[in-house]
Parts: C-alpha cells; sequence; structure tokens
C-alpha cells in the first residue's frame, strides 16, 4: 500500500534537485494551524504553490494548507507532481466507491514488493480475493482470538524487566524510564499479524527481515532492492511450506485451546479458484499485504493516540476512570492523526469534478488525512476532543456515511477496499492500551527525550508521520 508520503517523498527526491525548490526549503515554520502566504489571485482566492506539498512545514503542520485546497480547490490539479488532489469528504466517499471511475492500479513502485495484490483488483475478483480470509480478521473468529492478542501484549510488557538497553527501559529513584515504540508498539502488531497468518515460531527471525525491508523497499528508494530481494526470500519460503500445509493444515486456538479455524496461510495454500491451487506467486502477494498492511500503520495508532491523550491531561483522565473510552480514544485519534494520509486510485475516463477536467489515467490522490478534518463533517476538526458529537465509534461503517447524524473517520479508507485489518488493529490498540495502563502509573512524556520540533524549540507535532518514539516516565 503506497501512502501519499511514498508518493510525496519520491517525487521530492526529484524536485529537490531543482533551484526552485531550494527556494522553498526556506519556509519560515509557522504556527500550527497557520499556512505560509502563498500569495493572493486577483479573485480574491489564496493561491496554492504545490511545491508547499515538499517542504518540512508541510510535514508538520499539513492541515492549513488542505484546508486552502478543500475550501478553493476542492480538486486541485498539481501540475509539479501531476496528480490531482481530492481533499473533500464527499468527494473521496464518492470516488471510492467507484472502483471502476476511480481504479486502483497501478500503484507505483510498491507493485514489484507486494506483488499482485487485492489492492489493484475490483468488482468480482476483488470481492473472491478479500474473501478468502477476510473473516478471520473480523466477528467471532477474532472474538475467539483475543486471547491472544492480549498474552502478546502482556509477554511483551512483562519482559520490560530483562531489557538490558537504558535507551529503551531504564529505571532512577522510583521513577521508570520507556521508550515504548522500541519497547512495545513497534512489534505489537507484527506478533500479531505474524501469529494470525500462522508463521510457525522458528520463522519469526525471518518474518522480521521480511517485514523491514519490504516495508522500506515500498518506494523507488535505495532501499528498493532491499524489499524485492525479501519478498523473493518470502516466496521461497511459501513454496517451501505450501504442499506441507495442504497435507497438514495448522490451526488457530481459542483461550481454552479449541481449535476456531486454519491458520490464513493454511486457508490461502487450500484456496482453489475455478479447480486450481493459488500459486505461490499468489499466496505470498496477500501474506506479503496483511504483512504490509498490519504492522506499521496499527503501530502508529498506538503511539499517536498515547502521544495525544499524555498532552491533554484531562482527557487522559477520564479514559484511566472508564476503561470503555479507549474506543473513542482511538476512533478520535485516527481521525485527528491518522497514520496514513490517503490512497492513490486513477481515472478510468475522462472526467470532470468541481469544474475540473481529469483526463483518463490521472493519478488522483484521495487524501483521507484531509477527509478527516473536513470543517462540513467535523466541528473544529484541529482539535482533539474524544467527547466529540459528530464522530461516529461504532461497528466500523463501510460507506463513510452518516450514522446518527455522525460520520465515521476515513483512516481505514472508504468502499470496496475498506480495511480489512480495522477491526483487529482496533482490538490491538485498545487492549494493549488497557494493559499498558495496568503496568504505568501515573504515566507522562519525559519530554527531553521527546523529537522535537523542526527548529528544535518545543515538541514535535504529529503531522504527516506518526510519532516516531514515546519516551514516557510512570511511578513504579
Ligand atoms: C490503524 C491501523 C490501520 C490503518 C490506518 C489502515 C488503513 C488502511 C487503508 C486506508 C486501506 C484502504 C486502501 C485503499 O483504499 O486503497 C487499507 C487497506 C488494507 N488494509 Fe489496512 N490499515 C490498518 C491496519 C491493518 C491491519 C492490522 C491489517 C491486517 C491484519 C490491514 C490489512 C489491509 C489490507 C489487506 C488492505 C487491502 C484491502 C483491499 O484492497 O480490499 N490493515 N488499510
Amino acid at each position: 500500500m503506497q501512502s501519499i508520503r511514498n508518493v510525496v517523498d519520491d517525487l521530492a527526491a526529484e524536485v529537490l534537485q531543482t533551484d526552485d525548490a531550494g527556494a522553498l526549503r526556506q519556509v519560515t515554520k509557522m504556527p500550527e494551524g497557520h499556512a505560509f502566504d502563498m500569495g493572493t489571485a486577483a479573485d480574491g482566492r489564496p493561491l496554492f504553490d504545490p511545491r508547499i506539498l515538499d517542504t518540512a512545514e508541510f510535514a508538520r503542520n499539513p492541515y492549513p494548507y488542505y484546508r486552502i485546497l478543500r475550501d478553493h480547490y476542492p480538486v486541485f490539479h498539481d501540475h509539479l507532481h501531476n496528480a490531482y488532489w481530492v481533499t473533500r469528504y464527499d468527494d473521496i466517499t464518492e470516488c471510492c466507491f467507484d472502483d471502476e471511475a476511480f481504479n486502483t492500479i497501478p500503484k507505483g513502485s510498491s507493485n514489484g514488493v507486494l506483488g499482485n495484490t487485492q489492492l489493484e483488483l475490483s468488482g468480482i475478483e476483488h470481492r473472491r480475493r478479500r474473501n478468502l480470509y477476510g473473516q478471520h480478521l473480523v466477528g467471532e473468529a477474532l472474538k475467539n482470538r483475543l486471547h491472544s492478542i492480549e498474552r502478546i501484549a502482556r509477554e511483551m510488557i512483562s519482559a520490560w524487566d530483562d531489557i538490558d538497553d537504558e535507551d529503551i527501559v531504564s529505571d532512577r529513584d522510583g521513577i521508570r524510564t520507556v521508550a515504548l515504540g522500541r519497547a512495545f508498539a513497534n512489534e505489537f502488531p507484527i506478533r500479531v499479524v505474524c501469529e494470525v497468518l500462522g508463521f510457525p515460531a522458528e520463522a519469526r527471525g525471518d518474518f522480521y527481515y521480511w517485514y523491514n525491508s519490504m516495508m522500506s523497499g515500498l518506494g523507488s528508494s535505495a532501499t528498493h532492492n532491499r524489499g524485492l530481494e525479501a519478498r523473493a526470500h518470502l516466496e521461497d519460503y511459501v513454496e517451501s511450506i505450501v504442499e506441507a500445509r495442504r497435507r497438514e493444515p495448522t490451526w488457530l486456538y481459542d483461550a481454552d485451546g479449541n481449535a476456531v479455524s486454519k491458520d490464513i496461510i493454511t486457508k490461502l495454500c487450500e484456496t482453489r479458484v475455478d479447480g486450481d491451487y493459488l500459486s505461490t506467486e499468489e499466496i505470498t502477494s496477500n501474506i506479503a499485504l496483511i504483512v504490509g498492511g498490519g504492522g506499521e500503520t496499527t503501530r502508529g495508532a498506538i503511539l499517536n493516540m498515547w502521544y495525544l491523550l499524555l498532552r491533554h491531561p484531562d482527557q487522559f483522565a477520564a479514559v484511566s476512570a472508564d476503561d470503555a473510552l479507549w474506543d473513542q480514544a482511538f476512533h478520535e485519534t485516527l481521525r485527528h492523526s491518522t497514520p496514513i494520509g490517503g490512497q492513490p486510485r486513477h481515472a478510468s475516463f475522462d472526467v470532470e469534478l468541481h469544474g475540473v477536467q481529469v483526463p483518463a489515467g490521472s493519478l488522483m490522490q484521495m487524501v483521507d488525512f484531509s477527509a478527516n478534518h473536513d470543517e462540513r463533517i467535523f466541528k473544529a476538526p484541529e482539535t482533539f476532543d474524544l467527547f466529540r458529537d459528530d464522530l461516529y465509534s461504532g461497528k466500523l461503517l463501510r460507506s463513510g456515511y452518516r450514522k446518527e447524524g455522525r460520520c465515521s473517520h476515513m483512516a481505514f479508507g472508504v468502499g470496496p477496499h475498506l480495511c480489512p485489518g480495522a477491526w483487529i488493529s482496533h482490538q490491538e490498540a485498545v487492549l494493549g492500551s488497557r494493559i499498558l495502563l495496568e503496568h504505568m502509573k501515573n504515566p507522562r512524556l519525559h519530554n527531553e527525550r521527546m523529537p522535537k520540533d523542526i527548529d528544535g524549540d518545543g515538541l514535535a507535532p504529529i503531522g504527516l508521520v506518526s510519532v516516531r518514539e514515546l519516551v514516557v516516565d510512570f511511578d513504579r
């Protein structure tokens, strides 16, 4: 899955070679919520210079710029990056539902690493692929697996006492300091996915290699070849187990040790389409997509949620007093600071949107970041408020439309490609956080070791990229 950030990074690498882009490096740091002045058109509209998209200022403070796009250029033709940016909630919903007119192919340099995945398919072909394993990640199957998510969280947190690296866990004067990313959130979602997929314990070392290399190889960057190598290695591994899984399926178990269902890898190995087994390439691509989709995203959601809560002590106190509020905190985090900025689509035909002619084949960026801050849908969207009355926090709405006068956030996308891992990542974040809170008395940010803003002054806002590390102090 290629995020907008990947696309911007790839293009920025080229654009930064030019003198013009160099001029924009001098954009000054603006107060959060305020846009750099890019000039005014004759009709009074603020101008939008796409070079701003490549600046550090935009990465730390994107929302006022998206507001200009939403208000004045809801479909913005960006000649510099050769893309059309779609920024309003209702427009994105409409486009994502119509996957014939706004297709998901091709998705660029991630293609080689992930392979031919369901992200690129539409219609019945897409539904078939999704149904191969979708039921494992939701409903009863998932409920029966919650115990294993909880077990993994407890195992990881109890291992803190044995970590011999002061940068990750240290104790002084009755206070423990923990780098929550390295001690927990970076690895927790990967371990969960590894288990649900059905990788045996002995493959876990390789699993981290596949995950890290494939994720860092998604852009067309220097690490791309590493990603391709890791994918080839994963494909060899799948080749080596496929026959055995067909003969002897492996199972997932509930808390009482009863077999719940076959694991996802076994299901994929056993699947036949029109009488033929899926090829090793197809099985590997499905695995790669689940591996790629489930790690970094959930890591970002957990760290962003804790960062936002610890920076809003009254809301943190409310969650600490009432466990049930973790669900709302999770959804409000994904609305306020989603780990995935949006999804690329391509126009299948010539279309006109908001008076802008979009030729067939054009790249269109559906900016979830912006949809989640669309003031046509969410009041005071820049405010983190888990008690807001306009965000729907119930069972995820595939439609993204209003229910009971509220709307879902867009962090999981919308329409046919709505994230099938939404429910499991929700459970990971909520269960994991409850268990963290049991262990951390009076947690607070360790400000000195937190990432700083671009001028080194004060804490960094979340912006386009999820919190990299979260250093927390708590009483022992
Ligand atoms: C907070 C965590 C997560 C976020 C924010 C997230 C976000 C997204 C988004 C926005 C899409 C839609 C892409 C598009 O429309 O082009 C998507 C699709 C997908 N996600 Fe997630 N995801 C998360 C967790 C997970 C997890 C835990 C898994 C697997 C266990 C997963 C697996 C997938 C897969 C397989 C797809 C492709 C669906 C399709 O094409 O039908 N995701 N995700």
